[in-house]
């Protein structure tokens, strides 16, 4: 099963994705993260994306389609997987109709006050790769599963979550209606507890 996760920065692509990919033992490929790890290990790749990113802008299209396009040729992708945040404008998205076959597009719907709140509070861990809210935090500094001090996103700052949700409306939006035509849209809530949004997500999806 090829599918794609669509939705606004902090709609819970990232959790769900994670979680499916699990239960159905195919991989997730975020390409946030594998930008954060190209930045974390200072490619040249890394230095001319960080710039982007930090602002809440999107790295170029031709970046990202070639770095998708070397992902899918790994052996763990051959009976499928998730795509975390790809494609994100419609140039990416006519760029992966030439290489790929895609099942499904599930869209998480979620408004802005709720995507504020989640990326103000989220904090993440770099060495387990863990994402966290403070609010359920017990102690807020350090990652409940390993250990390590977690951090904060640069881009989850107050003023870059405005950005990026208004990169959001004007770039990826309007991949909604480019899978609508195609039928291939699915909808859910991701609004609920996260529990009952991935109840939503399988629904969406038939799966069982
Ligand atoms: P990326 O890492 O993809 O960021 P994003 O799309 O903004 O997504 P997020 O990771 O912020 O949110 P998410 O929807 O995955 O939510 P999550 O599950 O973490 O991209 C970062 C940057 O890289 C971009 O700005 C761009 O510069 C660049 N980039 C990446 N891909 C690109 C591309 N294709 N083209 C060009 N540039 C690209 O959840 C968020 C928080 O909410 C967490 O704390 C989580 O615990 C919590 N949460 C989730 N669901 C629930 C729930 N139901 N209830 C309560 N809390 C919840």
């Amino acid at each position: 099963m090829n599918l794609i996760f669509l939705g606004p920065p902090g709609a819970g692509k990232g959790t769900h994705a994670v979680r499916l990919s699990q239960q159905l033992g195919i991989p997730q490929i975020s390409t946030g993260d594998m930008l954060r790890s190209h930045v974390r290990e200072q490619t040249d790749l890394g230095i001319e994306a960080k710039k982007y990113m930090d602002a809440g802008e999107l790295v170029p299209d031709d970046v990202i389609i070639g770095m998708v396009k070397m992902r899918l040729q790994d052996a763990d992708c051959k009976n499928g997987y998730i795509f975390d945040g790809f494609p994100r404008t419609v140039a990416q998205a006519e760029a992966l109709d030439a290489f790929a076959d895609i099942d499904a597009v599930l869209n998480l719907i979620v408004s802005d006050e709720v995507i504020i709140d989640r990326l103000s509070g989220r904090r993440v861990c770099p060495q387990c790769n863990g994402t966290f809210h403070l609010r359920y935090l017990e102690n807020k500094e350090l990652c409940p599963v390993c250990g390590n001090k977690l951090v904060q996103r640069k881009d989850d700052l107050p003023e870059t979550v405005l950005n990026r949700l208004d990169v959001y409306r004007r770039q990826t939006q309007p991949l909604i209606a480019y899978y609508d035509q195609k039928g291939l849209l699915r909808n859910a809530d991701g609004e609920g507890s996260v529990d009952d949004n991935y109840n939503g997500v399988l629904q969406a999806l038939d799966i069982q």
